[in-house]
């Protein structure tokens, strides 16, 4: 059975500060909950990833990195290594977010190189990829979704896929209160899952985790949630509050 997953992507929010509240909101709220089979993810940027690790301890909050870089070390000023991450007890790492690709510049075949070293240091990764507004309109997305699969992932053994976690998020809906409905959500996780299908298995295609990023709110999480091949979100802006956060992990 493939594990249900609320995962909020915090990007460049939150002082050290506000990283600790939002965690002990969340905590607080949730140890209420009975979350089986259910995982909550919270990623905050890489200098209050351990702040937000110590205030997460004795709850299911499970804290996760946004981004890594592909090399092991050496001179890459700025950047964080997957055994930097490791070295803290971070466990999951979000790779190839469309920030990452479109304002970085991070092309399909650097995120294979990322994907490569997350699971060769037996990170868990959390795969991000979606069109963009006029891949829709021209009725091109599920051939640039499926390449941007293809390019970062299909190159994969089927064993590294019990470290894969997909997020589709069409990138007219991020950030933009635009939502793509659970019926386009649903339509685009079930081709994806059929991909599995063919490239790899059924039991691939049965357990890997596909999540919805974009545009999240509590008010069409439960909806979306509800579709069959939908396991769950990637939330941005509304994973910044913690009521409005535990609200869409109560829809799943
Ligand atoms: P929003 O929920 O703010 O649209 O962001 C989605 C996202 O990018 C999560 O990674």
């Amino acid at each position: 059975m493939r594990s249900k997953i609320v995962a909020g992507n915090w990007k460049m929010n939150n002082d050290c500060k506000q990283t600790k509240s939002l965690v002990k909101g969340i905590k607080k709220t949730i140890k209420k909950l009975s979350l089986e089979n259910t995982r909550v993810l919270v990623a905050p940027t890489f200098v209050n990833l351990s702040a937000a690790a110590k205030r997460a301890i004795k709850s299911k909050i499970e804290v996760v990195a946004q981004n890594m870089h592909q090399a092991s070390n050496g001179a890459f000023t700025g950047e964080i290594s997957a055994d930097m991450l490791k070295s803290i007890d971070i466990k999951t790492v979000i790779i190839g977010h469309s920030e990452r690709r479109s304002i970085f510049g991070e092309t399909d075949e650097l995120l294979a190189k990322k994907v490569n070293t997350a699971i060769e240091k037996e990170l868990e990764v959390i795969f991000c990829f979606g069109e963009q507004l006029e891949d829709r309109k021209s009725d091109n997305h599920f051939n640039v979704v499926k390449n941007q699969l293809e390019k970062g992932l299909f190159h994969l053994e089927s064993i590294a896929w019990n470290h894969i976690v997909l997020a589709y998020e069409p990138v007219w809906a991020i950030g933009t209160g635009e939502t793509a409905s659970p019926e386009q959500a649903q339509e685009m996780h079930a081709f994806i899952r059929n991909l599995l299908e063919e490239k790899y298995n059924t039991s691939v295609a049965d357990t890997t985790s596909i999540l919805y990023g974009g545009s999240v709110k509590p008010s069409n999480a439960k909806e979306i949630f509800s579709k069959e091949d939908v396991d769950g979100g990637l939330i941005g802006g509304a994973s910044l509050k913690a009521e409005d956060f535990v609200e869409i992990i109560k829809a799943i």
